[in-house]
């Protein structure tokens, strides 16, 4: 079974897809780390991020073993994710490994932002984790709060949205609901909601 995850920043999408791949014993790769790891290895060698190159060569070199998320959630990090993640080369050195992640025997998880649409446009599940921009920049504003540094709501508002614009007006592989993917809307729903919702869905198309 391959479950297609897609949504924009702070939707949630993340701690769901990790609920879900626990909940059915699925691997889960979360896409969004691969593009980070890219912008990741060209910050750290002090390389330009507008050079698709070097993007793409940082892109073929990726070990997706190799990805933690503990270093590469840091929010200058996703900015400069979704700049690598405007390159083509970028996106089809990428797209090949997060394939072959997803056809793995048994099934996996993926989450991104084209996932149902590029990556693995036969999955068997998709949903699309939505939420409006106030309510993601509330959650992302209280998850920094949460970890003890500062954080300014109006700041990260404006950040969401124009990281929404980005995603959504990229001329490849663009943020759009697949036309067969199931909307899940979680600005009144707790993760906990969601991820019964979520549940209910996967359930549901199994049975078919
Ligand atoms: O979900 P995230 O914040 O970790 O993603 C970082 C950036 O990578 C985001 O701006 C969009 C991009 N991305 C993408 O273009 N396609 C994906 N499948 C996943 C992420």
């Amino acid at each position: 079974m391959i479950i297609a995850i897609d949504g924009p920043a702070a939707s949630g999408k993340g701690t769901l897809s990790r609920k879900l791949a626990e909940h059915f014993a699925l691997p889960h790769l979360d896409t969004g780390l691969t593009f980070r790891a890219v912008a990741h290895a060209l910050l750290t060698a002090a390389k330009p991020l507008d050079d698709e190159d070097l993007a793409e060569a940082a892109a073929q070199a990726l070990d997706l073993a190799a990805l933690d998320r503990s270093v590469l959630s840091a929010h200058a990090i996703g900015e400069a994710a979704s700049k690598v993640a405007v390159m083509p080369r970028v996106r089809q050195a990428l797209l090949e490994a997060q394939r072959a992640f997803a056809n793995r025997p048994g099934g996996a998880i993926l989450d991104g932002r084209d996932i149902g649409t590029v990556v693995c446009p036969d999955a068997d599940v998709k949903l699309f984790v939505t939420a409006s921009a106030e309510i993601r920049a509330r959650r992302r504003t209280d998850e920094i709060l949460a970890r003890g540094q500062a954080a300014d709501y109006a700041q990260i508002l404006e950040d969401v949205k124009k990281r929404d614009e980005r995603d959504q007006t990229r001329a490849v592989a663009p943020l759009i609901p697949a036309e067969d993917a199931h909307l899940l809307d979680t600005t009144k729903l707790d993760i906990e909601g969601a991820f019964q919702q979520a549940v209910r869905i996967v359930e549901e198309t199994q049975e078919k």
